[in-house]
């Protein structure tokens, strides 16, 4: 998965906020949510459901294929040779997408209300979080703000950092351990700290590895 030039014009999050645009990956594209008031009473049941299973009892059985294939049958979009360890806990199934051969560690969050998208070879490292969405603090029904976001090609995302809606990851970057990341990060950056800012530039000739890290019942 690579992302495109297209820009679309996304639905304000609500009726004060400016439009937003958004950067998408080729088809076959990835879902988004931009707001919760089309969902049907049977979606929201299943899906409650779905995520609730898997979050307390399918993520901590010791048998990848149960996780994986459990996922994709609430609806998520998952590449070959991509595997998640133990302890993931994912809100929305359904709009979480990931490419090909991507290594996602131990209790990682995934909070895909408003959809998140991650590309081919990417490494995440264990408890860091993506957080695709929020609340407007500013606004007297502190409604909720839908905020998708993307993550490149050969990026890495280092321990215990978190990733805002919005903030999407490019192609190769890394993202340190620990780090805040608030805003976009461009292709090949090297960010960290909190806020996370960029220290340095990454090799592009290092983009050719497969990443693969599959420990015995993990
Ligand atoms: C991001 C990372 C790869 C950078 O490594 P590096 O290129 O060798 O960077 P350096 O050690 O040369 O540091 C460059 C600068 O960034 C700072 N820095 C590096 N990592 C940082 C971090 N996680 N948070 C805050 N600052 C950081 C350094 O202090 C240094 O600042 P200075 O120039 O003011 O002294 C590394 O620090 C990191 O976070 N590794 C993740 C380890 C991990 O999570 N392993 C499990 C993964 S599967």
């Amino acid at each position: 998965m690579t992302a495109n030039s297209e820009k679309r014009p996304d639905l304000p999050a609500t009726p004060e906020e400016p439009t937003k645009t958004l950067t998408l990956p080729d088809p076959p594209g990835w879902k988004t949510r931009w707001s919760f008031e089309e969902l049907s009473f049977s979606y929201k049941v299943r899906n409650r459901i779905g995520g609730l299973l898997f979050n307390t009892l399918v993520t901590h059985i010791p048998f990848h294929f149960i996780r994986r294939n459990y996922l994709k049958l609430f609806g998520a979009t998952i590449g070959e040779g991509t595997t998640f360890l133990r302890g993931l806990q994912v809100f929305d199934i359904d709009l979480l997408n990931i490419g090909k051969n991507c290594s996602i560690g131990f209790r990682v969050l995934f909070d895909a209300r408003s959809g998140i998208a991650i590309g081919d070879n990417v490494v995440i490292a264990s408890d860091t979080q993506f957080i695709a969405g929020g609340h407007d603090p500013n606004h007297k029904d502190f409604p909720p703000v839908f905020a998708p976001l993307q993550v490149g090609d050969y990026a890495w995302v280092a321990t215990r950092a978190m990733v805002l809606g919005g903030a999407h990851i490019g192609r190769g970057a890394v993202v340190g351990a620990a780090a805040c990341v608030t805003r976009p990060v461009n292709d090949l950056e090297m960010v960290a700290g909190v806020p996370a800012r960029v220290k340095s530039m990454r090799n592009p000739d290092a983009l050719q590895y497969v990443p693969y890290y599959r420990p015995l019942f993990y």
